[in-house]
């Protein structure tokens, strides 16, 4: 069973007025995320990210298609309770202080006061904030503002913690901050769900990732799955001691093969025939040097991906 299982969700939205028409920014878009797991929600901007968050925490209407959250309807509201949610563009009360403003959402959260005042120090430390536990939100910097917000998102203990552009407006020390605490909490075992159009914030930290591009998925798999499914790989070998264009295998083989004196390089289209090759350079009397795989990184798969619909 998964913690978020989404089907076939559309939006069309209705116009404002009757002489403009009617957009659709979701279109069948299907995804699941496992118990446990770092999911990436990757897509440029105005790809339809913040319109699933928004759907799958019941705060808008899909007009055709399903969501469940930890095995039950999303709009259960008893849900609800095991969910986190860090909004986009969080609105923060200025002049209350960083103590205030997570003591507010933690009654707001119906969770009790004693248990607060335990949770409030260890979730401030936990995002890194514990300095700045009297001080007014204010008087944060954007880094903190948006630490405060995690803090915030998980002031209930929540099982399922849903992170709407979590780095964005960051610095890398503060993107780091972010991707080390959403990392911790993989590591308590709870299930992160986030959206960003920054594919290294994905690349680093996430078990699996989608790809939106325009309201519609456009892949979803593991890290892995999308690295080695999408993109060939080529394998980088090198050897000394032979000359690679007399063997006729690496002549057959390798997509291209340079030869510098006594040291031969080649580029072979995969794996599969990689062992073969070895065998006949090392007949040939050859030394391997190394050998090095390339994979395709999320990036190409990225532009590739979200490209194809434009
Ligand atoms: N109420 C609305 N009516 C019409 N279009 C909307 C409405 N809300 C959002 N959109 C459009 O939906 C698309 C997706 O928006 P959004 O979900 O915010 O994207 P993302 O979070 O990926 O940047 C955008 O093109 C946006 O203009
Ligand atoms: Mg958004």
């Amino acid at each position: 069973m998964d913690a978020i299982v989404i089907d076939k969700l559309s939006k069309t939205h209705r116009p404002a007025w009757p002489w403009q028409q009617a957009v659709t920014t979701l279109h069948e878009v299907s995804l699941s995320v496992g118990y446990g797991e770092i999911f990436g929600f990757l897509g440029p901007n105005g790809a339809g990210k913040t319109t699933t968050m928004k759907i799958v925490l019941g705060l808008m209407r899909a007009t055709t298609g399903t969501v469940e959250l930890l095995g039950r309807p999303a709009l259960d509201v008893d849900v609800h309770k095991s969910i986190g949610y860090l909004p986009e563009s969080p609105y923060f009360y200025d002049y209350l202080t960083a103590e205030e403003f997570l003591w507010f959402y933690g009654r707001l959260g119906q969770v009790n006061p004693s248990d607060l005042q335990q949770r409030i120090p260890t979730l401030l430390a936990q995002v890194g904030l514990t300095e700045a536990r009297y001080r007014p939100l204010r008087k944060f910097s954007k880094g903190m503002l948006q630490r405060i917000g995690l803090a915030q998102a998980l002031i209930h203990d929540p099982q399922l913690v849903m992170l709407d552009e979590p780095m964005s407006g960051l610095d890398p020390v503060g993107r780091k901050d972010v991707r080390d605490i959403i990392l911790g909490l993989r590591d308590q075992g709870k299930t992160i769900f986030f959206s960003t159009h920054i594919i290294s914030d994905v690349e680093m930290i996430c078990d699996r990732v989608g790809i939106l591009a325009k309201g519609r998925m456009v892949t979803v798999g593991s890290m892995d799955e999308l690295v080695n499914r999408n993109v060939a790989q080529s394998v980088e070998v090198i050897c000394e001691g032979i000359d690679g264009e007399s063997i006729p295998l690496v002549k057959e083989v390798a997509m291209r093969v340079l030869q510098r004196g006594n040291r031969c390089w080649m580029a072979l289209p995969g794996q599969q025939r990689l062992e073969e090759v070895l065998a006949a350079v090392r007949q040939a009397g050859g030394r391997l040097v190394s050998i090095i795989p390339h994979k395709g990184s999320l990036e190409e798969i990225f532009l590739e991906r979200t490209s194809q619909r434009t």
